[in-house]
Order: structure tokens, then C-alpha cells, then sequence
């Protein structure tokens, strides 16, 4: 019996549970100093001015929008080819989705498809760095200045990630915020978790307060100023703060995600070697990783027929082999039905044709000889 080949396994070393555990015996479990480390470490890390660590990239999101001033009466445009968080985000602030086709090449938004669907209640876009891909940001950040919107980037896959010269999160223009996913199957993995990056420090400051129920400080603010006065409400907010334990899960992994990354680099070359050849199996092309652009391989996918995916995944996971659907299209759940239209067509097809393999930095080489030998199989059959 072979062992299981999971989808997206975290892959933790002694440095998280040291740290989880002093945190435990500190007895400051919630957020506090471990937190703010997280915050600056991360902005050090993807040249950002200001970090705001929440409970999640979903939270990231909604608040983002939130901070930017969205709310109803408004349209956000993004991507049909996303995980329903996205779109989840904007309807919570009572904004209204508007899905714009990818480009079939990158399985990206584009600026100039965004371009050709802003209207005047358009006040953000949210493109999805997908699977980890870099998003063409210069392009997007030029139509936040001409039609005076908000990119917010959902990077929940793309933490490492390399676009124009520099890291996803780099805050290179006002309007643009960056949201991360600290999932335990993303790259930088904890307990869940999330954070906003941001070059505006009265945004970021109202980010802080959003995260925890609209309150000029919290409790660390409070434990540590001598001039003790209760916090107060100055905006109605959400409970989606981070939490010390949280962090140091993150902090180690922040120190690793370099080796990761690298790791996921060489997994993901390895199945390209494994799989090219194949009639049923199309290989998604990559730009090489440079200085300029680097793709963060959160997922590694191929397509495969329509009439085959399904049947192929339920196959492979019979066999524990974590095969995955990253995603059905947003207008294919029941509820955004009504978000579809007749130029969606490529991330219809994408959402239906796609199919995820294993990648973690816990596989080797035999592991996916295992997958591909599975897959090759299951689509003969
Ligand atoms: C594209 C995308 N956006 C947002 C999210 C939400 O992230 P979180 O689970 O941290 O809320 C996910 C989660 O998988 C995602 O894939």
C-alpha cells in the first residue's frame, strides 16, 4: 500500500514548534509583539511600506475594500476564475461582482480586458495572481490612475511571487493593496491567516482598526502603555485580527520560504519532464524565473479533456493521490448563476478543464512518478 500523496501538505520543522510553544508558555497568545514581528518582517520581505496582518485573505479582502471606501452602489470587477472568497469579499461589503474573462495563455486578468468593462460605478478591481502567477501590475496600477479605481490584488497564491522587478506586495503605487493567504496549504503556511500591504499610512491605520471592531488600539496597546485608557470605537469594524500563536507558525516559515519556493520550482519541472508528451494532457507554459518575473507554483496544473477531469480526479484521489479542482468558474455555484454572461468563455472552459497536482516541499521525485504514472493511466482508461 502506497502512503497517501497529499495535495497541499505544511511542511513545519523544531523552529514552529519552539516557537508555538514559548508563545504558549508566555501565556501572550493573542495578538501581540509576534504579530508586529510578522508585519515587519513581511514588509521587509516584499518591499512593502506597511503591513496589516487579519485572520485571513478572505478578512484581507473584505477589509481592503472596506478601507478603499467601497460599498453599495459600486462594481468591482474580477476574475470568474477564482476560489468563491474573492467574489464572497465583495458582496460582504454589499459592492456588486462584475466577472471579466481571463486571458486562456496566463489564466490572468488582463488590464485591457478590465479596461473595456470599467464603467461609472466602478470603483476597484480585484485581479487574482492565480496559482501563483504574476499579474501585469504596471498595467493595472496605469488604470487605477486613469479611471480613479482601487487594485486590490488577491495574492492568497502568489506570497514570493516576482512581477515587473519586483516582489507581489511591493507597494509601488497608492492605490494598490496587496492581500495574502497564510492558509495551511499556501505557501507560507500557519493556523490561517492573512495580511494587507499597503504604501498609505492613514489606509493601513485604518485597516488596524477595522480588523478589530472599529477600536483605536488593542489589548497589547493597552498591556504595554503605562497610561492605561480603554480603547474606543471610532468606525463600526470587523473581529478579524491575527494572533501571536498564528504568527509563530508564520514566522519560521517566513524564514523558509526562500528554500520553498525553490523546492516548489524543481517539483514543478520535474512533473513539466514527466508529463510532456502526453494527447490528453496540456502542460500550462511558465516564463522562466528571473530578476523581473517570478511565478510562486502555489499550484501545479495541467488540462485535461472535459470529458475526463472529473472521472480522472475522483480516480486519483481513490488511490490517495490528492488530485484537485482549482476552481469551478464563480458563475458554475448556484448563488452567482446570475453573474454569467456570454463572454466568459475561457475561464468557463479553464474551470472546467483544469486539474491540480500534488505540490508541497515535502514531495520527491518518486512521488510524482507516482502521480504522472497514475494520471497517464486514468486517462487511458
Ligand atoms: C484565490 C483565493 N483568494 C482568496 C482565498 C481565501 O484565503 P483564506 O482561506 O486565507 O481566507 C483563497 C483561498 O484558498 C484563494 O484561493
Amino acid at each position: 500500500m502506497n502512503d497517501p500523496i497529499i495535495f497541499g501538505q505544511p511542511h513545519f520543522g523544531e523552529e514552529e514548534v519552539e516557537l508555538v510553544s514559548r508563545t504558549i508558555r508566555s501565556t501572550w497568545i493573542g495578538q501581540g509583539p509576534l504579530v508586529e514581528e510578522f508585519e515587519r518582517k513581511l514588509a521587509t520581505a516584499v518591499w512593502a511600506d506597511h503591513v496589516v496582518a487579519v485572520s485571513s485573505c478572505t478578512t484581507a479582502l473584505e477589509l481592503s475594500l472596506l478601507a478603499a471606501g467601497v460599498g453599495p452602489g459600486d462594481e468591482v470587477i474580477t476574475t470568474p476564475l477564482t476560489f468563491v472568497a474573492t467574489v464572497n469579499a465583495i458582496e460582504c461589503v454589499g459592492a456588486s461582482p462584475v466577472l471579466v474573462d481571463i486571458d486562456p495563455a496566463t489564466l490572468l486578468l488582463t488590464p485591457e480586458a478590465v479596461r473595456a468593462a470599467v464603467t461609472d460605478r466602478t470603483r476597484a478591481v480585484i485581479p487574482v495572481s492565480f496559482a501563483g502567477r504574476p499579474l501585469d501590475l504596471a498595467g493595472f496600477t496605469a488604470l487605477a490612475e486613469q479611471h480613479d479605481v482601487w487594485i486590490i490584488e488577491d495574492a492568497a497564491h502568489s506570497v514570493g511571487a516576482v512581477a515587473g522587478g519586483q516582489p507581489v506586495g511591493a507597494t509601488r503605487h497608492p492605490r494598490l493593496l496587496t492581500c495574502f493567504s497564510f492558509y495551511p496549504n499556501k505557501n507560507l503556511a500557519s493556523a490561517e491567516g492573512g495580511a494587507v500591504t499597503t504604501a498609505d499610512a492613514d489606509l493601513a491605520a485604518r485597516l488596524r482598526s477595522l480588523r478589530l471592531h472599529g477600536l483605536d488600539g488593542d489589548a497589547w496597546d493597552r498591556y504595554r502603555d503605562r497610561h492605561y485608557r480603554p480603547a474606543l470605537a471610532t468606525r463600526v469594524g470587523r473581529k478579524a485580527n491575527w494572533t501571536d500563536l498564528q504568527a509563530a507558525i508564520a514566522l519560521p516559515q517566513l524564514a523558509k520560504l526562500e528554500g520553498f519556493l525553490a523546492t516548489r520550482e524543481h517539483l514543478a519541472a520535474t512533473y513539466d519532464e514527466l508529463l510532456a508528451g502526453h494527447p490528453d494532457i496540456r502542460l500550462i507554459p511558465r516564463p522562466p524565473p528571473s530578476l523581473a518575473e517570478r511565478h510562486a507554483l502555489h499550484l501545479y496544473q495541467v488540462r485535461v479533456p472535459v470529458a475526463h477531469r472529473d472521472r480522472v480526479v475522483h480516480e486519483l484521489r481513490g488511490e490517495s493521490i490528492g488530485a484537485a479542482v482549482h476552481y469551478p468558474a464563480v458563475h458554475h455555484h448556484p448563488y452567482y448563476e446570475p453573474l454569467a454572461h456570454p463572454g466568459l468563455a475561457a475561464a468557463t472552459l479553464a474551470g472546467e478543464e483544469l486539474l491540480s497536482l500534488p505540490l508541497h516541499p515535502g514531495l520527491g521525485r518518486r512521488h510524482l512518478v507516482r502521480v504522472a504514472d497514475r494520471l497517464r493511466h486514468h486517462l487511458a482508461g
